[in-house]
């Protein structure tokens, strides 16, 4: 079997057909892609960041922890739904954006890293999956992040990057001659890092926004096609990250008490491009003059165990969307599809195991 290349950006565009395997697909199993989970970990041609080299990489950096998400490997499930308000379909035909329909929701928030009972921080970057069920087992899946840009262009660069910042055991720092060595060759993750320093955390995920940072193309009825980043607005009140260091699942309890307390609301913001904004480049922030459409709301009701069915079990590989809109050239995307495969099946095979942010002690569950 031929080894996938991740270094080269038309290695394995996203395709129709990948969205299709996540279309009906019982629990994210089908989104598993079939390329990827074929594919060897790089034994044939070492050099080469193939899927299954980069999957490694949470491993060597994090540890291997059987049944769990090579990365964002701590989460809680959560579910509600989205209401559209029909803004956003002056640029997408995907139903989802048609006036007054509500689509129901599935999704998972998270933290970055691949230790599943990690301790809560402010700076750890706070992930949300959301899969949108669409009729006829159509299916829209993303995954967003609280940065404004993505530190990395390339899969490349997040491997290196992965490795260069690994811990040194004993000092629970990373080498200072790796890191700089890496940010030298790299001033666009520098850049990312200065950008994300302007706009720090905020004090939980209720407050948080969340962004796609991937740019994605938007076709509406009449067949006109659009460049597209999304965000989610927090409706609640933004406040300041606390100073002092936070109690072990703080952030995720604090999730669970205010999911308890009442829904919690975000507005969809799209984003459109023009023609001279990078669509293949995720480090890049876009002028904030921009065309911006407000497409309605989404209201997450429940926080979940990350029971079967749930969360848990979803692989939220962003390449998994609705007719009216297609994935861009970005490397990231077409790797992230493939990355996401990998780390779902070696979580599958291992047994899936839940993330050890129960909500069930605390909800309605
Ligand atoms: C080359 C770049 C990237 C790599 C290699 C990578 C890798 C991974 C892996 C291995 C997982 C676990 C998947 C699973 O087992 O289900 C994951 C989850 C996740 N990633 Fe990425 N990622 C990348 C870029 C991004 C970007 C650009 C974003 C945000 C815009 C993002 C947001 C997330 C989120 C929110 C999750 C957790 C989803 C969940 O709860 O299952 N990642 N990532």
């Amino acid at each position: 079997m031929e080894q996938e290349d991740l270094q080269s950006p038309a290695s394995r565009a996203p395709s129709r057909r990948a969205a299709l395997l996540g279309i009906g697909a019982v629990a994210g199993v089908g989104a598993v892609d079939l390329g990827a989970f074929l594919l060897a970990s790089g034994r044939l041609t070492p050099d080469r960041l193939t899927p299954g080299r980069l999957t490694d990489g949470f491993e060597t950096v994090f540890g291997k922890h059987a049944g769990f998400r090579r990365n964002h490997a701590k989460g809680v499930g959560v579910a509600g739904s989205f209401l559209a308000n029909g803004a956003g379909s002056a640029v997408s035909e995907a139903v989802v954006f048609e006036d007054g329909r509500t689509t129901p929701v599935t999704g998972r928030f998270s933290l970055s890293g691949g230790v599943p009972d990690v301790a809560d921080a402010t700076q750890t970057v706070r992930g949300l999956g959301l899969r949108f069920d669409l009729p006829d087992g159509e299916q829209w899946r993303t995954a967003m992040i609280n940065r404004p840009v993505f530190q990395d262009r390339t899969p490349q660069g997040f491997y290196e990057r992965m490795l260069a910042f690994k811990a040194i055991p004993g000092t629970g720092k990373p080498d200072p001659e790796k890191t700089a060595a890496f940010l030298a060759e790299h001033p666009e993750t520098v850049r990312a890092m200065e950008l994300a320093k302007q706009q720090p955390p905020t004090s939980g995920f209720a407050d948080s926004s969340f962004n796609g940072l991937n740019t994605f193309h938007f076709s509406n009825s009449s067949g006109d096609t659009v460049p597209v980043r999304w965000s989610l607005i927090p409706l609640q009140p933004v406040r300041p990250a606390a100073k002092r260091p936070l109690g072990r699942n703080e952030l995720f309890e604090k999730l669970i008490a205010a999911l308890d307390a009442g829904p919690l609301r975000w507005r969809m913001v799209l984003t459109i491009g023009r023609p001279e904004d990078p669509v293949d480049d995720a480090t890049e922030a876009w002028p904030d003059t921009r065309r911006t459409i407000d497409a309605g709301v989404l209201t997450l009701t429940s926080a979940r165990t990350e029971a079967a069915g749930e969360g848990r079990d979803i692989n939220f590989d962003p390449t998994v969307v609705p007719r009216g809109i297609t994935p861009s050239s970005d490397p990231l995307l077409s790797a992230r599809s493939a990355v996401y495969a990998q780390s779902f099946t070696r979580r599958a095979g291992e047994g899936i195991r839940t993330s050890p942010v129960k909500a069930a002690e605390e909800s309605d569950v």
